[in-house]
């Protein structure tokens, strides 16, 4: 609570600052237990009009990875993740409340917000995830059956990381602030 002046971080700063995407993970397996913390962290967060219009498919076996693997540019790390976390957004849920927006940008943003709570509980619980954006959603949608009123936003690869991982600098924060007007 006493950090105004950010000199000694609370634990979740330390949290935003320390998370990082791992694409290296150890040969086991995540506890259960771990993954429904997961997805409780998720689901605390914001949505539109607290809709909550989001689907978590969860993948562990060898060859769906594998076909998600090939349908994601062949982006090798995600087969050595132990779990895949599909993070999906019910696009109808949120039309028929806000229509165009709701569909194009709330549902979106919502799930958006729910992995980043995931990103952000993977790493207090000692595991290392990776946001995966890059893969081709018609297949995907195949592979995992998920019905057409439902989009695929984002995979999350997690495991125990192994190794260190690199941490990409930040650009300086006062350069994209912009005083009353942009
Ligand atoms: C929308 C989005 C899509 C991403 N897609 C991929 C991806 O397909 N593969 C990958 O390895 N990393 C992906 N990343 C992770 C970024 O590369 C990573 O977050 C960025 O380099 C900053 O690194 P950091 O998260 O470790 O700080 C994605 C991140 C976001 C937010």
């Amino acid at each position: 609570v006493e950090n105004k002046k950010n000199e000694q971080p609370s634990e979740l700063f330390k949290t935003i600052y320390d998370r990082r995407c791992y694409r290296r993970y150890k040969d086991a397996p995540v506890e259960q237990e771990k993954l429904d913390e997961l997805i409780k962290a998720a689901v605390q967060a914001p949505s539109a009009g607290n809709l909550q219009p989001w689907d978590f498919v969860i993948t562990k076996d060898g060859e769906l990875k594998e076909s998600i693997m090939k349908a994601s540019r062949n982006q090798s790390f995600i087969i050595q993740a132990p779990v895949l976390i599909t993070v999906c957004a019910n696009w109808r849920a949120s039309e028929k409340v806000y229509g165009p927006r709701g569909k194009e940008l709330y549902c979106v943003q919502d799930t958006a917000a729910a992995m980043q709570n995931i990103l952000l509980a993977t790493h207090v619980l000692g595991l290392g995830a990776c946001w995966i954006g890059e893969f081709d959603e018609a297949e995907i949608r195949k592979i995992l059956r998920i019905p057409e009123f439902i989009k695929p936003v984002a995979i999350l690869s997690v495991g125990y990381p192994e190794g260190e991982t690199q941490k990409p600098a930040r650009d300086d924060w006062r350069g994209v602030v912009h005083k009353e007007t942009f």
